[in-house]
């Protein structure tokens, strides 16, 4: 049997993902999670390997504060892709983790949020593997977990709703495509990243699956940031409320979840009315 502590011999680069352990290895590339924005988020892990890292290709919603955590030696590479915007293509990215790995350095990836949620990680997984080169994965805070906390809610609540999904607006496709009949249901919680542009597709396509007009739909601005902004709006409102907002910075959007006070008044209205 296989104890906690016990390890088992890294032998391919999938296996030699070293879950457990912080140093960079030079010749090898960190994936990491910055979390939201927010400094005070960073985990230690990935604030360690900021130190230690030569070679950072960063994204364009790593934020300047953590940024400043890079060693002296760090040589930083902003790799950040607008959404419908200028691009620095994917291929090109792995071209470069490659090379800087393959060079000898230690080579920190950095991704805002967590790495494994609408990041492309698989991309750069596969480049890493197809050049025999070793990796590891660092977790990071999600923008829907930073979201979640500033309108004092739960992602998930007992008698509400026991799932939650996180959907991405848009793909490489164009607008992207969900079970909308299963969205659409009253209590369903859904955190929408990259929801923006995609607002009047979204609303669209949850009225007509029969979506009631008046749920609650939440956008948080910045999250985790000191220019935080929330949002708050139903359904019927969304496209009209967001445009009329004129936000700048990242966005996130929740179906189904209000402001905690908002939310609290209304079921305390519901329960007088009962
Ligand atoms: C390419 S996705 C990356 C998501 C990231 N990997 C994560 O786990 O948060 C970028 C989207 O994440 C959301 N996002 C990232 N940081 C945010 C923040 N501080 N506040 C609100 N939304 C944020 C926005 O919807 C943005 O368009």
């Amino acid at each position: 049997m296989t104890g906690p502590t016990d390890t088992i011999a890294p032998t391919t680069p999938q296996q030699q993902q070293r879950s457990g352990c912080c140093a960079l290895v030079a010749g090898e590339v960190a994936f990491a999670g910055s979390g939201p924005g927010d400094p005070d988020l960073l985990t230690l892990k990935v604030a360690r390997a900021l130190n230690d890292a030569d070679v950072i290709l960063f994204d364009r919603l790593v934020s300047a504060e953590i940024l400043a955590l890079a060693g002296a030696q760090a040589v930083l590479e902003d790799v950040g892709k607008e959404g419908f915007g200028p691009q620095i293509s994917q291929d090109e990215i792995c071209r470069r983790l490659v090379a800087h790995a393959q060079a000898g350095k230690k080579v920190l990836r950095l991704k805002s949020g967590d790495p494994t949620l609408f990041g492309r990680l698989d991309e750069e997984l596969s480049a890493c593997e197809a050049a025999g080169l070793g990796y590891q994965i660092m977790p990071g805070i999600t923008a829907a977990s930073a979201a979640v906390a500033g309108i004092g809610q739960s992602l998930t609540q007992r008698g509400r709703n026991a799932s939650v999904r996180f959907l991405t607006g848009h793909d490489m496709k164009g607008f992207a495509d969900h079970d909308w009949a299963a969205l659409a249901r009253p209590g369903e919680v859904a955190a929408i990243y990259m929801g923006k542009k995609s607002s009047r597709f979204v609303q669209g396509r949850l009225i007509m699956h029969g979506a009631d007009r008046a749920t609650p739909m939440t956008i948080i601005e910045n999250a985790s940031r000191a220019d935080q902004r929330v949002i708050e709006t139903t359904l019927d409102r969304l496209p009209t409320d967001l445009a009329a907002a004129q936000l700048t910075g990242p966005a996130l959007t929740f179906l189904g979840l209000a402001p905690r006070a908002s939310a609290q008044a209304l079921s305390d209205l519901t329960m007088e009315l009962a």
